[in-house]
């Protein structure tokens, strides 16, 4: 039996699970690819460090990448490092010397992906990405093939463990954000600089990939709109719980009158709605195909042995591939076509329904004022309601409207936030 030997570049969360997986479930997969699948050399920063798993004595550990792109005995680089610019290096390099390529780098490919797709289709390779959008999620390949018959409509996505986590926690055990972040951190969901996770620019590059996926299309990361956790409050969880609502870090993109419009942003789910009830580092993706109509896949989004499953399935799409004598690899669902780029819908265009919460003293007319001023910018209000009494300094107002403009949002909230008898900035959020 052949057997297929992996460069594997990283060895911390997602090197570790993956490790975990070809020991416990190597026959299971030597069964389905009819070929074994051994690590040959481990790139790591610091060889000193104690590892989570035991590969034996035959795998050596280096701290150089030329031992694996130069080695010809190995046939994948499997790149589970992070960061950008030592990986994009060593994934052109690996390339270029007629390797395979598995990552589960968003960031790099969010903002290097095309080129290096042109890089690995000018060789004939692979370059394979599951791990690199929702974990242990086959969203990439159900993109790519399972619904390629679809026009995407919509696209809708928990696609970041350790802000669901975060979100999941302040909700249901009321834990401090600092806290809840910690346990992320703790659980090997977070990112190495975890205000990728918090601010919303992982789910952003995440984003980006799958609309390449979906549409055929690069929609450049700096023209995604992107808003993150660190402003979701106790608060505003507690006030859209009383509204029957969560609030949800969604990515979505859709595709209106031929243009792209795409955002990351806290948004109101209503509680009887899927997205809602996925909680923890759980994330879930809701694709809407004009043929197969909605579908949802629901699963972890991080983590070892999830995104380590997902970085198993691209080595194991290779040994199929590599079983077709001249099969080329399709590694964009688009056989390798360059992509243009997007049609892009301007976000203050975008069109939904809100939640704001004004935080003005109160005093008559105050209401009324909020009230006018939305119903001036075509704003119109499906509910609201007043928290707190007269002896506080300044009391929420929440209101809820029907859908809305962008544009018109943005101000309204300018407006409200210049008249006096508001002492603090407006919070908005959109709801699904
Ligand atoms: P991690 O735990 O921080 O591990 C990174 C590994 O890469 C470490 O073994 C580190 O070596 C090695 N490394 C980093 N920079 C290096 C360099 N310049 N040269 C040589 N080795 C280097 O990271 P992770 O959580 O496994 O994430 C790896 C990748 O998977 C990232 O792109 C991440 O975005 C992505 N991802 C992670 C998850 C998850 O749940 N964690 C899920 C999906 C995708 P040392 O051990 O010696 O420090
Ligand atoms: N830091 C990422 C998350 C890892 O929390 O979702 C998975 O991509």
């Amino acid at each position: 039996m052949e057997t297929l030997r992996l460069g594997l570049a990283g060895f911390g969360t997602v090197g570790s699970g993956l490790a975990k997986i070809l020991q416990e479930n190597g026959e299971i997969i030597r069964a389905r690819t009819g070929r074994s699948i051994a690590i040959k050399t481990v790139l790591v920063r610091d060889l000193a460090k104690k590892r989570a798993v035991d590969l034996g004595p035959d795998v050596r550990f280096t701290a150089s990448p030329d031992d694996l792109v130069n080695d010809p005995d190995i046939d994948v680089v499997v790149e589970l490092m992070g960061g950008i610019d030592t990986a994009k290096g060593l994934i052109t390099r690996a390339l270029s010397s007629g390797k395979h390529v598995v990552t589960a780098n968003k960031h790099l490919l969010a903002l290097h992906g095309p080129e290096l797709s042109a890089l690995a289709a000018a060789r004939g390779l692979g370059l394979f990405y599951e791990a690199s959008v929702a974990g242990g999620i086959p969203i990439v390949q159900t993109l790519r093939e399972s619904l390629g018959a679809n026009r995407i409509e919509r696209l809708v996505g928990i696609m970041n463990g350790t802000a669901n986590y975060i979100l999941s926690e302040m909700t249901t055990s009321h834990l401090d954000f600092a806290t809840a972040l910690k346990q992320a951190q703790d659980l090997g969901y977070a990112e190495a600089d975890p205000t990728y996770d918090i601010e919303g620019l992982d789910t952003a590059h995440k984003l980006v990939v799958l609309i390449r996926l979906a549409y055929g299309r690069d929609f450049p990361l700096s023209s995604v709109p992107v808003r993150g956790i660190t402003q979701v409050t106790p608060l505003d969880i507690e006030l859209a719980r009383e509204f029957g609502y969560r609030i949800k870090l969604l990515a979505q993109a859709r595709e209106v009158d031929g243009r792209i419009e795409a955002s990351v942003q806290p948004t109101l789910v209503k509680y009887t709605f899927l997205l809602a009830r996925v909680g923890g580092n759980f994330n879930a993706v809701r694709v809407e195909g004009n043929a197969v109509g909605p579908i949802m896949l629901h699963g972890q989004g991080a983590g070892d042995l999830p995104t380590g499953s997902a970085v198993m399935a691209d080595i194991m799409a290779i040994c199929r591939g590599l079983a077709v004598p001249g099969w080329r690899f399709d590694n964009t669902g688009f056989g390798n076509r360059p992509l243009a780029q997007a049609d892009i819908l301007p976000s203050d265009e975008a069109v939904s329904m809100h939640y704001f919460r004004f935080a003005v003293a109160d005093r008559p007319g105050v209401m009324a004022s909020i009230a006018h001023a939305m119903a001036e910018h075509g704003i119109s209000i499906a509910q609201a309601v007043q928290k707190g009494d007269m002896s506080a300094t300044d009391v929420p107002i929440v209101f809820l409207t029907h859908n809305a403009r962008a544009k018109a949002v943005a101000e309204t909230i300018r407006e409200i936030d210049a008249m006096s008898f508001t002492v603090r900035p407006t919070v908005h959020f959109p709801i699904l």
